[in-house]
């Protein structure tokens, strides 16, 4: 049995988890021992995400999260996810099944929901201990969704094009461009949406890595004149972040909560290691990238995230969230 209040610490953390644009498309109910987790359709992104594909993911995280913070307060949880015919939109239960104690690793794993932000900034040049990538793979995998790096310079060149690709056909997109700007915030104390202050603030082209992220102020940008560079300037250190791909078998919404629950799972367990990670989905926004990903790398199964990672150069900072009374019934 868990009390209103508990319920209440557990939906806070689950609403921490990142979501495509901090849209927060969820909703959760609480009863005694079971907490659902259900899609918001009033919080769609018709034009990105008309399948509700990455929102889905979204609360896949959101999911993740839940079960950490649960299993950190000495809860056994296990979580059903698979469509209810009765309602599409309930994506997964949480079930407490009694007491059990919390070890350190929950611990690690619960402390890290508060310290995990989107880093769009560049990392530092240092490797990615191997060993933790070994883990998340096989964490993942407990959700049934594999993680591959993209190595080597033939998957690195066909999905940096088909990045690009996307990227521009969105900046020249005016619905997308309009979608975009809604959810952009100048307001710190926005609950919602992306804060200005979370995205680099210079022009994307002006940074030296092969890998685009959103260009989440494509909209409101001057163009303006390179910096001139003179002979004997020193060429700019070039980004070399560890590019993680994580997909599923199935292409569904049970496999998309599974590829979010596995993208809460990597992100903590990154954090925790002292490590940051953004998204970079462009070219999974669209079917045609997503399918010439697919195709061009031979994937058995579908791509479902795209995520740069790396040592932090700066501390990130945390975007806002609904009020939790906004997302919770309690029965
Ligand atoms: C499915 C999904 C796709 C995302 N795609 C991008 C992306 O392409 N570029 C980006 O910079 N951030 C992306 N994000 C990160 C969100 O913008 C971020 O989670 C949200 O703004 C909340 O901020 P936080 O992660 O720092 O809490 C994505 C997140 C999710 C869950």
């Amino acid at each position: 049995m868990v009390d209103v209040q508990d319920w209440q610490e557990v939906v806070t953390a689950a609403t921490r988890a990142p979501s495509i644009h901090n849209t927060q498309p969820w909703r959760f109910t609480a009863s005694a021992d079971r907490l659902e987790v259900h899609y918001d359709p009033d919080r769609s992104l018709p034009v990105l995400d008309p399948s509700h594909r990455q929102q889905v993911i979204s609360c896949g995280a959101a999911v993740e999260f839940a079960a950490v913070a649960l299993r950190a307060a000495g809860r056994q949880v296990a979580v059903d996810v698979g469509p209810d015919p009765g309602d599409p939109d309930h994506l997964a239960t949480l079930r407490v099944l009694g007491d059990r104690p919390a070890d350190a690793d929950d611990a690690s794993l619960a402390a890290a929901i508060g310290d995990r932000h989107t880093t769009r900034d560049p990392f530092l040049p240092q490797e990615v201990p191997a060993g933790l990538f070994d883990r998340v793979q096989r964490e993942a995998g407990e959700h049934g969704v594999w993680v591959s790096e993209l190595s080597g310079a033939d998957a690195e060149l066909v999905t940096v094009v088909l990045l690009q690709r996307a990227e521009e056909a969105e900046r020249g997109d005016p619905a997308y461009r309009a979608e975009l700007e809604a959810w952009l915030r100048t307001d710190p104390q926005a609950v919602d949406g992306i804060p200005v202050g979370a995205v680099p603030a210079d022009h994307p082209a002006t940074r030296s890595t092969n890998w685009p992220g959103r260009d989440f102020l494509v909209g409101r940008r001057t163009p303006r004149p390179r910096a001139p560079v003179a002979d004997d300037d020193p060429p700019p250190s070039v980004e070399r972040p560890t590019v993680l791909l994580l997909g599923t078998m199935g292409d569904d919404r049970t496999a998309w909560v599974q590829a979010g629950r596995a993208l809460g799972r990597v992100l903590l367990r990154l954090t925790a290691a002292g490590l940051s990670a953004a998204p970079m989905t462009q070219a999974l926004d669209w079917p045609a990238t997503r399918t010439r990903l697919q195709v061009e790398l031979s994937l058995v199964g579908h791509p479902q995230m795209l995520l740069r990672l790396g040592w932090p150069s700066v501390a990130g900072s945390a975007t806002g969230r609904r009020p939790v009374a906004e997302v919770l019934t309690t029965r």
